[in-house]
């Protein structure tokens, strides 16, 4: 998509153009990925957030035997299935994902809300359409990419999902992860950062350094949401930043 193409998007959806009011180090010639990875700390943030915290336990239904994983439609079947923690009792429907499964980028968001409750697809409220118009001035369609979030169940009132729900759920993601073999992961917003990262950081804190997810070394960039975005647009600036680092990634990637 060029450059007029994607402004064209940007202004369609009533979205502020994304221009940088400084410039930007990550503006500049990007720098090549052994870099970007190679800065990654050896981590308080790869400890366990708590002693007290369940280790993460495979999913234990029986089609996934660990010499047997589960594929796409198994995967689908066990998350619609699942009574792993008491999210399900309290929304309509699990919301699994959706995107290219062969996606370059995979992005990871919070839990589902209202809206996606109801039409069972991550992202389609106002934050949604935030996302969209990221993903466009990045030069992705929303199918281009595979979109999930930490929990696939909305928590009640849209509080935060806890850490033994997100532990319940992470089996589910990180068989997703495997299975699209993304070059980047874009976690938006503290609740991804933290439970992919097991870090009590903020995401101040998180954003600006490339991490590495899992022994596969998966390159991870922290953004803000974009629901936070939308109530804190000035910090719209700071997420370009982000976005263009996993770019750069990107480009680098076979
Ligand atoms: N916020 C999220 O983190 N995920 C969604 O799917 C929707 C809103």
């Amino acid at each position: 998509m060029d450059e007029q193409q994607r402004q064209y998007y940007l202004d369609a959806l009533g979205v502020t153009r994304w221009q940088l009011r400084v410039p930007l180090e990550a503006e500049q010639e990007p720098p090549p990925i052994e870099e970007l990875v190679a800065d990654v700390e050896p981590q308080p943030e790869h400890q366990p957030r708590s002693r007290a915290e369940p280790a993460p336990q495979p999913i234990s239904t029986p089609s996934s035997r660990s010499s047997e994983k589960p594929d796409w439609q198994t995967l689908r079947e066990q998350v619609r299935n699942c009574r792993r923690c008491g999210l399900r009792e309290g929304c309509t429907q699990t919301v699994f994902g959706v995107g290219d499964t062969q996606a370059r980028l995979l992005v990871i968001g919070e839990a589902p809300g209202a809206d996606e409750d109801r039409q069972g697809e991550p992202f389609v409220g106002r934050a949604g359409q935030l996302l969209n118009a990221m993903l466009l001035a990045m030069g992705f369609r929303r199918e281009e990419v595979f979109i999930a979030n930490i929990v696939k169940c909305r928590p009640p009132n849209n509080r935060d999902p806890r850490a033994e729900e997100a532990l319940s759920c992470e089996p589910y993601l990180l068989r997703q992860i495997e299975l699209i073999q993304p070059r980047a992961i874009l976690a938006v917003g503290r609740i991804a950062a933290q439970n992919l990262l097991k870090s009590d950081l903020a995401v101040g804190k998180l954003r600006g350094r490339m991490h590495a997810l899992g022994e596969a070394r998966i390159p991870l960039v922290v953004t803000y949401h974009p629901a936070y975005l939308l109530r804190s647009p000035e910090h719209k600036g700071r997420a370009w930043q982000d976005l263009q680092m996993a770019l750069s990634v990107l480009r680098e990637a076979p």
